[in-house]
């Protein structure tokens, strides 16, 4: 979604700008913009369409400062075009923002404005908040800028991500956060602002995540901190970022999402690292060490999710109330922070997150720890939102995702779902030896099975060429991998834009049967595992219908390779890990397909890579 940079100090702002943009590409976006300080005005340069767009729109002009503000839209409030495009300036030109998030109460402040004699140019929200902090600007007598903001935000309901410049005091950045987030990167008489770390990370190491309600006041040398509602000064927390420019490069790869997916072998070995003690074979998660008690007392967990996230949830359902014995339910974010669910204080709510940043599943965590239920995160992106709100939690350690398509983050959530599962079996005495022993080894062997799926990548893109023009497509599957059918559905669709439903394949018979014929794929995840005979009847009841069977199946398995039109295999493994083979194939699958299409694989049309806004 939106993305923020913000540069002050001494070097060429502008480049700084582009590149940053550049690098929050990845987001999802539909216009972008510039707002750069020059011989004492603010200049504003914004279009519609990619950042080369605004490049070249800016080739003929001057782009030399040293404090300018970026944006990257993503439309909520007004249609993508120039004049919503960010950065936007009030009435008078005093102030010049860039926001991320929305103003739930705009039109009424809207209308207020208007009373008071505002005129808009156009139909964001970002635009009335301009107008309100310039309008609690010329109100009272002693206000400066920062306190404009202050002023205007404690009047605002919704979220923010907010860079102000005031071209009364133009060498000064204001940028506050409330639901929205927003980082400082901390330079030798310089500071870089963004939504994420990434646009900041060839500059600085040493970054500030501002919190809820935090208000930052900047300028080349100095860094004030305070808040919304109070004017003292608060003592920022430096943190020190891990990232490295080489993981936002596509390092040969035609696409981040075809590097993402190759490189599972390696984030599934990194989520595993020192998460099984290679002696006792023990499942060891530091991060849940406090609060074990409470879950190990826990009578119920309820996994809140979105998207592929819930995906994942769905397989630790399974494997935690087959293994732990415990009751799971398994909820979307934006269903449970709305449909006053019972949350009880002997319930442990677990959020999934690859970008610990999702709106909803933020929301839904503010409610569950609200009602006093231990809330869990397991997440991707270190130092997150989500990371800072839950009571306790596991990194999955997939390293950054920039293909809007979750891959790398899904194999992630499930390898800590399956050690959580594995431990708490452990620890409840639900599982006996062999089977805990065994189910290790496999987990254990996954990242070399990986391995070894991805070297026949060229015979499922054949595969995926052959299909490439449908209009449709069904995926099925039981057990452990109906999840994975749900989420190699949403592949497909989400960056081939080919409509596709993954459905339980017992339901089938309740109402999608109804779509096949000879036009219609059919991908049915058929590994040997206890639903195998079950599944193998599915398949003869879509081969009588005479749909097109795509089948993944498990190595060596000659009686499925002799009855489906394609297959895609996976090594043979202990079923409760197959789901963390058999999403390989239709990650491909879904890749060499759009790739066929000419999709733009890695921002996909409308889709954000973290969803900031409900
Ligand atoms: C699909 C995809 C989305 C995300 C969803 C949740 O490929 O990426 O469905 O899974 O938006 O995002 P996170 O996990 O960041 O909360």
């Amino acid at each position: 979604m939106c993305g923020i940079v913000g540069y002050i100090g001494s070097k060429n702002a502008y480049p700084i700008l582009i590149k940053g943009l550049q690098r929050l590409e990845y987001r999802g976006y539909d216009s972008s913009g510039v707002a750069l300080y020059q011989h004492d005005k603010i200049n504003v340069f914004k279009k519609k369409g990619k950042v080369s767009e605004l490049e070249n729109f800016c080739t003929e002009e001057e782009t030399y400062t040293n404090v300018g503000i970026a944006h990257t839209r993503w439309a909520t409030h007004g249609e993508p075009n120039d004049i919503n495009a960010h950065p936007h300036q009030s009435m008078n030109g005093t102030f010049t923002i860039i926001h991320n998030g929305i103003i739930e109460n705009y039109e009424k402040l809207k209308n207020d404005l208007a009373a008071k004699g505002f005129t808009f140019y156009g139909q964001t929200d970002s635009e009335v908040l301009a107008n309100l902090i310039e309008y609690m600007y010329n109100e009272g007598e002693h206000v400066n800028a920062e306190l404009a903001v202050r002023m205007a935000l404690s009047r605002v309901v919704g979220a923010y991500g907010l860079v102000v410049m005031c071209k009364n005091e133009p060498e000064q950045l204001i940028a506050a956060r409330k639901s929205s987030p927003l980082a400082i990167g901390i330079g030798d008489g310089e500071y870089y602002l963004a939504s994420d770390a990434t646009p900041m990370i060839e500059y600085t190491k040493s970054v500030v995540y501002l919190n809820d309600k935090d208000v930052a006041i900047i300028t080349k040398n100095s860094f004030t901190l305070k808040t919304v509602d109070n004017d003292a000064a608060i003592t920022p927390e430096v943190q020190q970022l891990e990232l490295s420019v080489g993981e936002l490069e596509k390092n040969g790869y035609d696409h981040f999402m075809l590097k993402e997916i190759f490189e599972q072998p390696k984030t599934i070995t990194d989520t595993l690292r020192g998460r099984i003690d290679p002696a006792t074979k023990e499942v060891f998660l530091g991060g849940l060490t406090e609060v074990m008690p409470r879950i190990l007392d826990a009578q119920r967990v309820v996994i809140i999710a979105c998207g592929t996230s819930w995906h994942a949830a769905l397989i630790g359902e399974y494997l935690i109330e087959e293994y732990a014995q415990i009751p799971v339910e398994v909820e979307y974010a934006s269903e449970y922070r709305y449909r006053k669910p019972i949350i009880r204080e002997n319930d442990v709510v677990i959020a999934i997150s690859q970008s610990g940043e999702t709106a909803d599943t933020l929301a839904a965590i503010g409610l569950a720890k609200e009602k006093g239920a231990l809330v869990l995160g397991i997440c991707n992106v270190v130092g997150s939102s989500v990371a800072r709100e839950t009571h306790a939690g596991i990194y999955t350690h997939a390293g950054v995702e920039i293909g809007v398509a979750s891959t790398k983050a899904f194999t992630a959530q499930v390898t800590v779902l399956t050690l959580i599962a594995l431990h708490l079996a452990r620890k409840h005495q639900t599982i006996n030896n062999e089977r805990y022993f065994s189910i290790i080894d496999d987990l254990m062997c996954i990242p070399g099975k990986v391995e070894s799926i991805l070297l026949k990548h060229l015979a499922i893109k054949t595969i995926a060429e052959k299909y490439s023009e449908a209009s449709n497509a069904l995926y099925l599957g039981r057990g452990y991998l109906f999840p994975v059918a749900l989420e190699g559905a949403l592949k497909l669709k989400e960056i081939s834009y080919i409509h596709a439903e993954g459905y339980a394949a017992g339901e089938m018979k309740h109402g999608p049967i109804a779509l096949i014929d000879s036009n219609l794929p059919v991908v049915v995840v058929a590994a040997k595992d206890r639903y195998y005979e079950k599944v193998v009847s599915n398949i003869q009841e879509v081969k009588a219908r005479k749909g097109n069977i795509i089948a993944v199946i498990t190595e060596g398995d000659n009686a499925l390779r002799n009855m489906v039109a394609d297959i895609m295999e996976i090594p043979a493994c202990d079923e409760v890990v197959t789901p963390l083979l058999a999403v390989i194939p239709l990650q491909l699958f879904a890749y060499y397909v759009a790739l066929a299409r000419g999709c733009d694989v890695d921002q996909p049309r409308n889709l954000a890579k973290s969803v900031t806004v409900e």
